[in-house]
């Protein structure tokens, strides 16, 4: 019964932007409390707006059957017509650019590079006066409470970057980078997703986005700029060796060994991401195996080979190194 599936949808879909880790409507950010704002009022704007002007059809509608004085009819083309739509838009103009960010607060000490790659994120952390960006994938993390500046990059097709609980969604064009900048306002996990259209695994490009306290970022950082933790357990060892016999170091790099690829993610700290894939997959062995083994069932296009002829044992051993990366 369409009649009456149809609203039910339509009311998931509404409330659905409603709350959660990627809504729109939940800012945790500066930026996003202003367009929030702006939602709200723009939103009570139009509904006045609509709701008068609705009236005014039905009273017109009613009294048509009389000749309509040239008095009122005056009144109804210049009152509602003119002075009241110009009052209420020129109000909401007004209102809209007094929300306006100064352009633009500048940022305090952290800026964040994030290229959109098919279909991952490549993101690399420079805090002030460092010679050399730490390398991540992925997830974005930024300290609460200061505006940290993000450039914005694109490898091969224009990708767009946006965490509707952070702020305002900004398009990353190959060739040519774009500022922005975001000053989250809590702590917490939230997520992010490509916003542009950009060939077939578009809609599995989502980013973690991970706002933490300023000393637990601090330290976070800290330990991403360190080489990789050396493999702990024997499964673990056995999979750095067929890490190394597969050749994945041609495309990726584990700093502190010889991988040292740079056509897909920096995995040297990948076991301690909230995600796999671009948030498509949880970061457990079990995932790690079935990416590995067949990257094309999950993510299609994916650059990243299926590797289904190497045995379970060899896979697990690999996930066990890989997840130990932390
Ligand atoms: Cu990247 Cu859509």
């Amino acid at each position: 019964n369409v009649g009456r599936v149809l609203p039910a949808v339509l009311i998931a879909i509404l409330l659905g932007g409603c709350s959660g880790v990627q809504s729109v409507l939940d800012p945790a950010g500066r930026d996003a409390e202003v367009l929030a704002r702006l939602f709200w009022w723009m939103l009570g704007g139009a509904v006045i707006l609509w709701v008068l002007m609705n009236g005014l059809l039905v009273y017109v509608s009613r009294i048509d059957t009389r000749p309509l004085s040239a008095r009122a009819a005056e009144w109804l083309i210049i009152g509602g017509g003119i002075v009241f739509p110009t009052v209420v838009l020129a109000g909401l103009l007004s209102f809209a650019l007094s929300e306006m960010p100064e352009q633009r607060a500048p940022g305090s000490g952290l800026t964040v590079s994030v290229t959109g790659e098919s279909w991952w994120w490549r993101v690399e952390y420079l805090p002030d006066g460092a010679e050399t960006p730490v390398v991540s994938a992925n997830e974005i993390r930024l300290p609460v409470g200061r505006r940290s500046e993000i450039t914005l990059n694109a490898h091969r097709v224009i990708h767009s970057f946006w965490i509707p609980a952070l702020g305002g969604k900004t398009d990353m064009i190959p060739g040519r980078e774009t500022r922005m900048s975001l000053e989250p306002t809590r702590a917490g996990e939230f997520r992010g997703q490509c916003a542009e259209f950009c060939g077939e695994s578009h809609a599995l490009m989502a980013l973690g986005a991970v706002v933490m306290d300023e000393d637990a970022f601090a330290a976070w950082l800290e330990k991403e700029a360190a080489p990789a933790v050396p493999p702990e357990s024997d499964a673990a060892r056995r999979g750095q060796a067929v890490f190394n016999a597969e050749g994945c170091g041609a495309c990726h790099a584990v700093r502190g060994t010889a991988a040292s690829g740079r056509v897909g993610p920096d995995l040297t700290h990948v076991g301690g991401r909230v995600s796999l894939a671009a948030g498509i997959l949880p970061m457990t062995a079990e995932a790690l195996m079935r990416w590995i083994r067949d990257p094309e069932a999950i993510k299609p296009g994916a650059m990243m080979p299926g590797y289904d002829h190497l045995s379970d044992d060899d896979l697990s051993a690999l996930a066990a190194y890989l997840e130990g990366l932390t």
